[in-house]
Protein backbone atom coordinates (compact mmCIF):
# COMPACT_ATOMS: atom_id res chain seq x y z
CA UNK A 1 0.00 0.00 0.00
CA UNK A 2 0.96 3.62 -0.22
CA UNK A 3 1.42 4.01 3.38
CA UNK A 4 4.05 0.94 3.64
CA UNK A 5 5.91 2.47 0.87
CA UNK A 6 6.06 5.73 2.91
CA UNK A 7 7.45 3.92 5.86
CA UNK A 8 9.86 1.97 3.50
CA UNK A 9 11.18 5.21 1.71
CA UNK A 10 11.25 7.80 4.78
CA UNK A 11 14.72 8.19 6.57
CA UNK A 12 14.61 7.18 10.28
CA UNK A 13 16.52 7.30 13.72
CA UNK A 14 16.39 4.30 15.54
CA UNK A 15 16.42 5.20 19.53
CA UNK A 16 16.14 1.10 21.20
CA UNK A 17 18.28 -1.07 19.65
CA UNK A 18 19.38 -3.83 22.40
CA UNK A 19 22.53 -4.79 20.27
CA UNK A 20 22.67 -8.48 21.86
CA UNK A 21 19.15 -8.49 20.89
CA UNK A 22 20.26 -8.16 17.31
CA UNK A 23 21.59 -11.75 17.54
CA UNK A 24 19.82 -13.78 14.54
CA UNK A 25 19.57 -17.64 15.29
CA UNK A 26 21.99 -18.27 12.17
CA UNK A 27 24.13 -16.09 13.87
CA UNK A 28 23.87 -17.78 17.33
CA UNK A 29 25.05 -20.93 15.73
CA UNK A 30 27.66 -19.66 13.70
CA UNK A 31 29.68 -18.22 16.30
CA UNK A 32 28.84 -21.02 18.85
CA UNK A 33 30.55 -23.38 16.52
CA UNK A 34 33.40 -21.21 15.50
CA UNK A 35 33.98 -20.54 19.24
CA UNK A 36 33.08 -24.17 20.68
CA UNK A 37 30.40 -23.66 22.67
CA UNK A 38 27.49 -25.19 21.15
CA UNK A 39 26.96 -27.12 24.52
CA UNK A 40 25.87 -23.33 25.94
CA UNK A 41 23.13 -22.89 24.26
CA UNK A 42 19.96 -25.01 24.70
CA UNK A 43 18.63 -25.35 21.07
CA UNK A 44 19.35 -28.42 18.29
CA UNK A 45 18.47 -26.54 15.88
CA UNK A 46 16.89 -23.31 14.18
CA UNK A 47 13.90 -24.68 14.05
CA UNK A 48 13.92 -25.21 17.85
CA UNK A 49 15.35 -21.46 18.32
CA UNK A 50 12.51 -19.88 17.22
CA UNK A 51 10.02 -22.44 19.02
CA UNK A 52 11.50 -21.16 21.65
CA UNK A 53 10.77 -17.23 21.15
CA UNK A 54 6.95 -17.66 22.68
CA UNK A 55 7.59 -15.47 25.48
CA UNK A 56 4.66 -14.63 27.76
CA UNK A 57 6.60 -11.98 30.27
CA UNK A 58 9.76 -9.53 29.58
CA UNK A 59 11.41 -12.34 32.39
CA UNK A 60 10.57 -15.34 29.83
CA UNK A 61 12.53 -13.57 27.02
CA UNK A 62 15.11 -12.07 29.26
CA UNK A 63 16.56 -15.83 30.04
CA UNK A 64 16.46 -16.53 26.35
CA UNK A 65 17.99 -13.62 25.36
CA UNK A 66 21.25 -13.94 28.30
CA UNK A 67 21.26 -17.47 27.59
CA UNK A 68 22.31 -16.13 23.69
CA UNK A 69 24.99 -14.03 24.90
CA UNK A 70 27.10 -17.16 25.82
CA UNK A 71 28.27 -17.20 21.81
CA UNK A 72 29.67 -13.65 22.22
CA UNK A 73 32.97 -13.58 22.80
CA UNK A 74 35.64 -12.17 20.77
CA UNK A 75 35.71 -8.37 19.52
CA UNK A 76 35.31 -9.63 15.60
CA UNK A 77 31.73 -11.55 16.90
CA UNK A 78 30.67 -8.09 18.80
CA UNK A 79 31.56 -6.76 15.32
CA UNK A 80 29.84 -9.31 13.44
CA UNK A 81 26.92 -9.09 15.46
CA UNK A 82 26.73 -5.14 14.69
CA UNK A 83 27.74 -5.54 11.42
CA UNK A 84 24.81 -7.81 10.45
CA UNK A 85 22.17 -5.09 12.66
CA UNK A 86 23.76 -2.26 10.87
CA UNK A 87 22.90 -3.94 7.23
CA UNK A 88 19.40 -4.46 8.29
CA UNK A 89 18.79 -0.99 9.22
CA UNK A 90 20.06 0.43 6.61
CA UNK A 91 17.53 -1.68 4.15
CA UNK A 92 15.02 0.29 6.33
CA UNK A 93 16.45 3.24 5.30
CA UNK A 94 17.55 4.43 8.92
CA UNK A 95 20.05 6.91 8.77
CA UNK A 96 21.15 7.19 12.26
CA UNK A 97 20.87 4.81 15.27
CA UNK A 98 21.80 4.92 19.14
CA UNK A 99 22.34 1.34 20.08
CA UNK A 100 22.16 -0.31 23.57
CA UNK A 101 25.09 -2.84 25.13
CA UNK A 102 24.81 -4.17 28.38
CA UNK A 103 28.66 -4.90 29.65
CA UNK A 104 27.38 -6.62 32.46
CA UNK A 105 26.24 -9.30 30.79
CA UNK A 106 29.81 -9.55 29.17
CA UNK A 107 31.79 -9.17 31.85
CA UNK A 108 30.01 -11.42 33.96
CA UNK A 109 31.23 -14.10 31.47
CA UNK A 110 34.59 -12.67 31.62
CA UNK A 111 34.88 -10.68 28.14
CA UNK A 112 35.68 -7.83 28.69
CA UNK A 113 34.36 -4.26 28.87
CA UNK A 114 36.54 -3.29 25.99
CA UNK A 115 36.23 -6.01 24.00
CA UNK A 116 32.87 -5.77 23.79
CA UNK A 117 32.87 -2.00 22.91
CA UNK A 118 35.57 -2.52 20.42
CA UNK A 119 33.84 -4.61 18.50
CA UNK A 120 30.90 -2.23 18.69
CA UNK A 121 32.27 0.63 17.83
CA UNK A 122 34.65 -1.04 14.57
CA UNK A 123 31.31 -2.20 12.71
CA UNK A 124 29.72 1.44 14.02
CA UNK A 125 32.61 3.36 12.13
CA UNK A 126 32.67 1.11 9.27
CA UNK A 127 28.81 1.64 8.80
CA UNK A 128 29.37 5.97 8.54
CA UNK A 129 31.28 5.12 5.55
CA UNK A 130 29.65 2.56 4.13
CA UNK A 131 26.57 2.45 4.94
CA UNK A 132 25.78 6.20 5.79
CA UNK A 133 24.69 5.60 9.05
CA UNK A 134 25.80 8.08 12.02
CA UNK A 135 25.73 6.41 15.33
CA UNK A 136 25.95 7.28 19.40
CA UNK A 137 26.51 4.12 22.17
CA UNK A 138 24.68 3.74 24.87
CA UNK A 139 25.56 1.60 27.72
CA UNK A 140 22.87 -0.01 29.98
CA UNK A 141 22.41 -0.80 33.32
CA UNK A 142 21.30 -4.23 34.18
CA UNK A 143 18.92 -3.43 37.35
CA UNK A 144 18.28 -7.12 38.36
CA UNK A 145 22.13 -6.37 39.81
CA UNK A 146 21.41 -3.52 41.94
CA UNK A 147 23.11 -0.05 42.13
CA UNK A 148 26.12 -1.15 43.32
CA UNK A 149 26.94 -3.27 40.41
CA UNK A 150 25.71 -0.62 37.99
CA UNK A 151 28.08 2.18 39.99
CA UNK A 152 31.16 -0.23 39.36
CA UNK A 153 30.36 -0.72 35.87
CA UNK A 154 29.87 3.49 35.59
CA UNK A 155 33.63 3.70 37.05
CA UNK A 156 34.56 0.65 34.40
CA UNK A 157 33.35 2.82 31.30
CA UNK A 158 35.23 6.26 32.09
CA UNK A 159 38.22 5.81 30.52
CA UNK A 160 35.97 4.82 27.32
CA UNK A 161 33.98 7.82 27.80
CA UNK A 162 34.37 9.36 24.20
CA UNK A 163 32.54 6.20 22.70
CA UNK A 164 29.62 6.29 24.75
CA UNK A 165 27.42 8.86 24.82
CA UNK A 166 24.87 7.89 27.20
CA UNK A 167 23.65 5.35 29.79
CA UNK A 168 20.12 3.91 30.04
CA UNK A 169 18.93 0.87 32.63
CA UNK A 170 17.08 -2.16 31.42
CA UNK A 171 16.13 -6.05 32.59
CA UNK A 172 13.64 -7.26 35.05
CA UNK A 173 11.32 -3.90 35.36
CA UNK A 174 9.06 -5.03 38.86
CA UNK A 175 10.91 -4.81 41.81
CA UNK A 176 13.79 -2.52 40.52
CA UNK A 177 11.94 0.94 40.15
CA UNK A 178 14.39 3.85 38.91
CA UNK A 179 14.88 5.43 42.41
CA UNK A 180 17.19 2.57 43.32
CA UNK A 181 19.53 3.79 40.91
CA UNK A 182 19.68 7.52 41.47
CA UNK A 183 23.39 8.07 42.72
CA UNK A 184 24.60 6.47 39.93
CA UNK A 185 22.65 8.98 36.99
CA UNK A 186 23.73 11.67 39.23
CA UNK A 187 27.33 11.09 38.43
CA UNK A 188 26.72 9.63 34.73
CA UNK A 189 25.51 13.46 34.67
CA UNK A 190 27.91 14.78 36.22
CA UNK A 191 30.59 13.02 33.87
CA UNK A 192 28.41 14.18 30.99
CA UNK A 193 26.70 11.17 30.04
CA UNK A 194 22.66 11.39 28.26
CA UNK A 195 20.10 9.19 30.29
CA UNK A 196 17.17 7.16 29.29
CA UNK A 197 15.81 4.46 31.11
CA UNK A 198 13.29 1.48 30.48
CA UNK A 199 10.65 2.46 32.93
CA UNK A 200 6.52 1.65 32.84
CA UNK A 201 7.13 -1.42 30.46
CA UNK A 202 5.98 -3.73 33.02
CA UNK A 203 6.24 -1.73 36.13
CA UNK A 204 3.65 1.01 36.79
CA UNK A 205 3.34 4.25 35.72
CA UNK A 206 5.00 5.23 39.45
CA UNK A 207 8.45 3.57 37.40
CA UNK A 208 7.81 6.43 35.09
CA UNK A 209 7.46 9.15 37.28
CA UNK A 210 10.55 7.95 38.87
CA UNK A 211 13.06 7.90 35.99
CA UNK A 212 11.86 11.35 35.37
CA UNK A 213 12.07 12.69 39.01
CA UNK A 214 14.62 10.85 40.29
CA UNK A 215 17.26 10.13 37.07
CA UNK A 216 16.42 12.74 35.39
CA UNK A 217 16.50 11.22 32.12
CA UNK A 218 16.09 12.40 28.38
CA UNK A 219 14.20 10.27 27.14
CA UNK A 220 12.27 7.14 28.55
CA UNK A 221 12.16 3.71 27.30
CA UNK A 222 9.07 1.81 26.55
CA UNK A 223 6.63 4.14 29.02
CA UNK A 224 3.68 2.68 27.72
CA UNK A 225 1.92 2.18 31.27
CA UNK A 226 1.91 5.86 31.66
CA UNK A 227 -0.91 6.13 29.45
CA UNK A 228 -2.80 4.62 32.87
CA UNK A 229 -1.57 7.88 34.29
CA UNK A 230 -3.46 11.16 33.02
CA UNK A 231 -1.20 13.69 34.96
CA UNK A 232 1.92 11.70 34.00
CA UNK A 233 0.91 12.15 30.08
CA UNK A 234 0.29 15.83 30.42
CA UNK A 235 3.80 15.98 32.01
CA UNK A 236 5.23 14.18 29.69
CA UNK A 237 3.65 16.13 26.72
CA UNK A 238 4.26 19.28 28.09
CA UNK A 239 8.22 18.51 28.92
CA UNK A 240 8.20 16.59 25.17
CA UNK A 241 10.08 14.15 26.98
CA UNK A 242 10.18 10.80 24.23
CA UNK A 243 8.51 7.73 24.66
CA UNK A 244 10.95 5.30 22.58
CA UNK A 245 8.25 3.11 22.13
CA UNK A 246 8.82 -0.80 20.59
CA UNK A 247 5.32 -2.02 18.81
CA UNK A 248 6.21 -5.80 18.56
CA UNK A 249 8.26 -6.02 21.76
CA UNK A 250 5.01 -4.95 23.47
CA UNK A 251 2.62 -7.57 21.45
CA UNK A 252 5.41 -10.69 22.22
CA UNK A 253 5.58 -9.84 25.41
CA UNK A 254 2.37 -9.22 26.14
CA UNK A 255 2.64 -6.14 27.71
CA UNK A 256 -0.80 -4.25 26.47
CA UNK A 257 -3.67 -5.23 24.93
CA UNK A 258 -5.44 -3.61 21.75
CA UNK A 259 -7.01 -1.16 23.46
CA UNK A 260 -3.54 0.34 24.74
CA UNK A 261 -2.23 0.22 21.07
CA UNK A 262 -5.32 2.85 20.12
CA UNK A 263 -4.24 5.46 23.38
CA UNK A 264 -1.14 5.36 21.61
CA UNK A 265 -2.68 6.87 19.21
CA UNK A 266 -4.59 9.39 21.08
CA UNK A 267 -1.35 10.82 23.07
CA UNK A 268 0.44 10.72 19.57
CA UNK A 269 -2.10 12.94 17.83
CA UNK A 270 -2.04 15.29 21.35
CA UNK A 271 1.55 15.97 20.45
CA UNK A 272 3.86 13.41 22.68
CA UNK A 273 6.39 12.87 21.16
CA UNK A 274 6.52 9.10 20.53
CA UNK A 275 8.87 7.28 18.49
CA UNK A 276 8.63 4.02 17.09
CA UNK A 277 11.83 1.28 17.27
CA UNK A 278 12.62 -2.35 17.19
CA UNK A 279 14.17 -3.13 20.84
CA UNK A 280 15.11 -6.76 20.33
CA UNK A 281 14.28 -7.50 16.43
CA UNK A 282 16.10 -11.14 16.34
CA UNK A 283 13.83 -12.38 18.86
CA UNK A 284 10.42 -10.26 18.24
CA UNK A 285 9.96 -10.84 14.68
CA UNK A 286 10.98 -7.48 13.10
CA UNK A 287 13.04 -4.35 12.49
CA UNK A 288 12.18 -1.15 13.02
CA UNK A 289 10.14 -0.97 9.47
CA UNK A 290 7.61 -3.88 10.44
CA UNK A 291 7.61 -2.06 13.53
CA UNK A 292 6.08 0.90 12.00
CA UNK A 293 3.78 -1.30 9.81
CA UNK A 294 2.55 -3.14 12.15
CA UNK A 295 1.01 -0.30 14.01
CA UNK A 296 0.08 1.70 10.67
CA UNK A 297 -1.49 -1.97 9.73
CA UNK A 298 -3.14 -2.55 13.66
CA UNK A 299 -4.22 1.74 13.88
CA UNK A 300 -4.72 2.48 10.06
CA UNK A 301 -2.34 5.38 11.15
CA UNK A 302 -2.78 8.26 8.28
CA UNK A 303 0.78 9.52 5.82
CA UNK A 304 0.71 12.82 8.49
CA UNK A 305 1.20 9.99 11.57
CA UNK A 306 3.58 8.36 9.94
CA UNK A 307 5.86 11.75 8.98
CA UNK A 308 5.19 12.95 13.15
CA UNK A 309 6.68 9.57 14.28
CA UNK A 310 9.70 9.86 11.47
CA UNK A 311 10.20 13.39 12.30
CA UNK A 312 10.10 12.69 16.52
CA UNK A 313 12.83 10.29 16.07
CA UNK A 314 14.89 13.23 14.74
CA UNK A 315 13.62 15.34 17.53
CA UNK A 316 14.15 12.74 20.11
CA UNK A 317 17.44 11.60 19.04
CA UNK A 318 20.98 12.97 20.51
CA UNK A 319 22.45 14.66 17.07
CA UNK A 320 23.22 17.68 16.98
CA UNK A 321 20.53 20.50 16.57
CA UNK A 322 23.18 20.97 13.06
CA UNK A 323 22.59 17.83 11.99
CA UNK A 324 18.98 16.94 13.27
CA UNK A 325 17.98 19.84 10.90
CA UNK A 326 19.25 18.13 8.10
CA UNK A 327 16.25 15.83 8.56
CA UNK A 328 13.55 17.57 10.40
N1 LIG B 1 13.22 -4.52 28.60
C1 LIG B 1 14.10 -4.69 29.57
N2 LIG B 1 15.31 -5.19 29.36
C2 LIG B 1 15.66 -5.52 28.11
C3 LIG B 1 14.78 -5.36 27.07
C4 LIG B 1 13.50 -4.82 27.31
O1 LIG B 1 12.64 -4.63 26.43
N3 LIG B 1 15.43 -5.81 25.96
C5 LIG B 1 16.66 -6.19 26.33
N4 LIG B 1 16.81 -6.02 27.65
ZN1 LIG C 1 14.47 -2.41 25.47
Amino acid sequence: SDILQLISVLPKAELHLHIEGTLEPELMFELAARNNVLDKIPYESLEEVRAAYNFHSLQSFLDLYYAGCAVLITEQDFYELTWAYLERAAADKVVHTEIFFDPQTHSARGVPFATALQGITRALKNAEAKLGISSHVIMCFLRHLGPESAMATLQEALPFKEHIKGVGLDSSELGFPPSLFQEVFQLAAKEGFKAVAHAGEEGPAEYVWEAVQHLKVDRIDHGVKSIEDASLCAHLSKAQTPLTVCPLSNVKLKVYDGELVEKLQVLLKQGMCITINSDDPAYFGGYVNANYAFLAESLGLDAESIYQLHKNSFVASFLSDEVREKYI
